[in-house]
């Protein structure tokens, strides 16, 4: 649904995006994550097509965004539907009204674009709040708002820039499952600009970490956490504080497949070799489960230990520095 190719956009002497490749399939939720200054905001208006790459190209829905003429342009932006942080709906419209004004700039003709208001409104859980002024509603009420004006012109693509960073937890909760659903019912392509892991681990299939402008790990959600080697694997099922010790502590990594008890390996394991699980966490990302543990241990012991776990296929690694934590992958400084 977009595939980004070679992607270069050059300010002055500032690279903002350095040879950005990038498939996004159709009816996915896809994450974008990556430090400060990655290049995030960057690619959100390139895609837009706000703004031009330097070089490479974009394509969305099979059409190259950088070739397209004024007016193709405007007719493909309408393809692509914008979701942020702050709603900025008309306060002096009703939720109705806001959700209508993208139809009326598209000159969709009244009766049909009531119908459709209607529809969006039941679509996001708001049948009959469409009379509500923007002050009359809470902050998840006016997000669910902008989703269906995002949604009016029934794009392809909903493009969210940090859709929850303004609201609770428990409202973040319920509009990532808003998201799911409407890519459910609608089959929309997803796309999720976001510094918070939570919200890859709760919404995204897939997902990718910019950093300097290029995409350094990039895949199904599954697949990049079962990967111990990542930086998105670490920030997305990290590992608890370990306890200060003198003992040599092992990193163990595992993941298993449905049916699979998993943590009850793990504990088999250690209980037979011995050492102490001194932190751990399971996570269930969709199918796999993923696990992280700490094993202190004597020093003189640990070779044994590591040899034995690795032949039990556990993952397993010296502990010598501290592990990348989340806020590594997304520290806004
Ligand atoms: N209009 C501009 N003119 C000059 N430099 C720019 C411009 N826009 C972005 N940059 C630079 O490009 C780089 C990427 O910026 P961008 O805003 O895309 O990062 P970001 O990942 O969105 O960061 P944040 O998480 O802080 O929002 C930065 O070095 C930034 O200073
Ligand atoms: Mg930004």
């Amino acid at each position: 649904m977009i595939t980004l190719s070679e992607v270069r956009k050059v300010y002055g002497d500032v690279v903002a995006l350095d040879g950005v490749d990038l498939e996004i399939d159709k009816g996915t939720i896809h994450g974008i994550v990556g430090p400060s200054g990655a290049g995030k905001s960057t690619l959100v208006r390139c895609l837009t097509g706000l703004d031009q790459p330097t070089t490479g190209t974009i394509e969305v829905a099979g059409q190259n965004l950088s070739a397209l003429g004024e007016g193709a342009l405007r007719q493909a932006r309408r393809r692509i539907g914008m979701v942020f942080q702050h709603v900025n709906l008309l306060d002096a419209r009703t939720a109705a009204e806001n959700i209508a004004y993208p139809m009326r700039i598209a000159g969709v003709p009244a009766a049909e674009r009531r119908a459709r208001v209607q529809e969006l409104l039941d679509l996001v859980g708001l049948g009959n709040r469409g009379g509500a002024y923007p002050s009359q509603l809470s902050g998840g009420q006016k997000q669910r708002i902008g989703i269906a004006r995002a949604l009016a012109t029934d794009p392809d693509v909903l493009l969210c820039d940090e859709p929850t960073s303004a609201l609770d937890a428990a409202t973040t909760r319920q509009i990532l499952g808003l998201i799911r659903d409407i890519r459910d019912r609608i089959g929309v392509t997803v796309v999720i600009i976001t510094h918070e892991m939570e919200v890859v681990r709760q919404a995204c299939d897939a997902v990718s970490l910019l950093d300097h402008g290029r995409v350094v790990e990039s895949g199904r959600l599954a697949a990049v956490v079962a990967d111990p080697a990542t930086r998105l694997s670490h920030a997305l099922v990290p590992l608890p504080p370990v306890p200060d010790t003198d003992k040599a502590v092992l990193d163990i990594f595992f993941t298993s497949t449905p049916g699979e008890p998993t943590g009850s390996r793990v504990f088999d394991v250690v209980a037979r070799l011995g050492g102490d699980i001194t932190a751990g966490t399971f996570e269930t990302l969709g199918d796999t489960q993923v696990g992280r543990v700490a094993l202190s241990a004597p020093h003189h012991d640990v070779e044994r230990l590591a040899r034995g776990l690795r032949e039990a296929g556990l993952h397993v690694e010296g502990r010598v520095a501290r592990l990348p934590q989340a806020r590594e992958v997304t520290d806004h400084g």
